[in-house]
């Protein structure tokens, strides 16, 4: 496979690697006329009236005159304002009841106003999907979600291509940073079963990983500072895993989804928002 980018449902294409951010100090990343620029609206953003200044935020912060992509970061809506996270004592969050269809509704003049190239999703279930392109003028091209052989979510990629919404892995090689990292959870870079496979084809694990999701046609936006780590993780064009290799992959996932914030509710670790109705891990994909 020698294609570095895959084509979305508006015919524009986009790389099918990606530069993940998060964590990342101001200045450590690259200039906007080398990148195709995906931003995301926030959860407490999702009113329509508040969607245009959210954007113009965005794009006056970034001081670019359009973005490459937009996407709805979660199907819930949190408490309207400038607390990003507003989250009472017992660490529980204050939501709100807009329904991700308005908030869409109001997405889609960002098209209309040349702002935005392309309207995409983030962490929305298949059901989600569905009940939103019921009503939508422009149709999401892309849902980023959390992929990786240990959570390949092959049901919803599945369900995503049949939609020709492309499907962007976040976290693909394992969040190691994620803050809340435990010292026994297991380490996705360090998988002895993944070590075997990269000794196999003279590749770091990273690049295994990375090139199972390109052959598999999910875009990438591996997270890294480190300027030498960066550059191994679009080095993945010179080699093909076998069938058997992708197989063996697949067969590594175990639902382990690391990227959900929990509490402590009565005692017992629980998710978070799993309370909200547009919460979208309650459905199994
Ligand atoms: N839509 C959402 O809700 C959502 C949620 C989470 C994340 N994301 C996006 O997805 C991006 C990627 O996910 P992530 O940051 O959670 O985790 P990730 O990309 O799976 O992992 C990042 C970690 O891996 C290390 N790393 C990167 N390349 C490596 C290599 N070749 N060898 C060894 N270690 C390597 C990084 O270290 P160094 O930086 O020190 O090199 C960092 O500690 C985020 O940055 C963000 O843009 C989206």
């Amino acid at each position: 496979m020698s294609l570095t980018y895959i084509t979305l449902a508006t015919d524009k294409k986009m790389p099918l690697v990606g530069l993940g951010t998060w964590k990342s100090s101001p200045g450590q990343c690259i200039k906007r006329e080398d990148i195709f620029i995906t931003s995301k609206l926030w959860n407490t953003k999702h009113h329509p009236d508040d969607v245009e200044p959210a954007c113009r935020k965005t794009l006056a912060d970034l001081q670019v005159d359009y973005l490459d992509l937009y996407l709805m970061h979660w199907p819930m809506a949190f408490e309207r304002g400038n607390i990003m996270m507003p989250i009472n004592e017992d660490g529980s969050v204050r939501y709100a009841d807009t329904d991700y269809k308005d908030t869409w509704k109001a997405m889609e003049k960002l098209v209309e106003k040349g702002w935005v190239k392309a309207l995409g999703l983030s962490n929305f279930n298949a059901r989600q999907i569905d009940d939103l392109l019921s009503t939508v003028t422009h149709r999401p091209v892309v849902n980023q979600i959390e992929c990786h052989p240990y959570l390949n979510q092959s049901k919803l990629v599945d369900h995503c291509t049949k939609r020709s919404i492309v499907v962007t892995a976040y976290s693909p090689l394992g969040s190691s940073d994620r803050p809340w990292a435990r010292p026994d959870d297991p380490k996705l870079l360090e998988d002895p079963r993944i070590l075997e496979i990269a000794k196999k084809y003279g590749k770091s694990p990273a690049q295994v990983i990375i090139r199972w999701q390109l052959q598999r046609e999910v875009v990438c936006i591996p997270k890294s500072t480190t300027p030498s780590r960066i550059k191994e993780n679009i080095e993945v064009f010179d080699f093909i895993l076998s069938e058997e290799d992708m197989q063996q992959i697949d067969s590594f996932d175990c639902n382990g989804r690391l990227i959900v914030p929990t509490i402590v509710r009565d005692g017992v670790r629980v998710w978070r928002d799993s309370s909200h109705p547009y919460f979208p891990f309650n459905d199994s994909y």
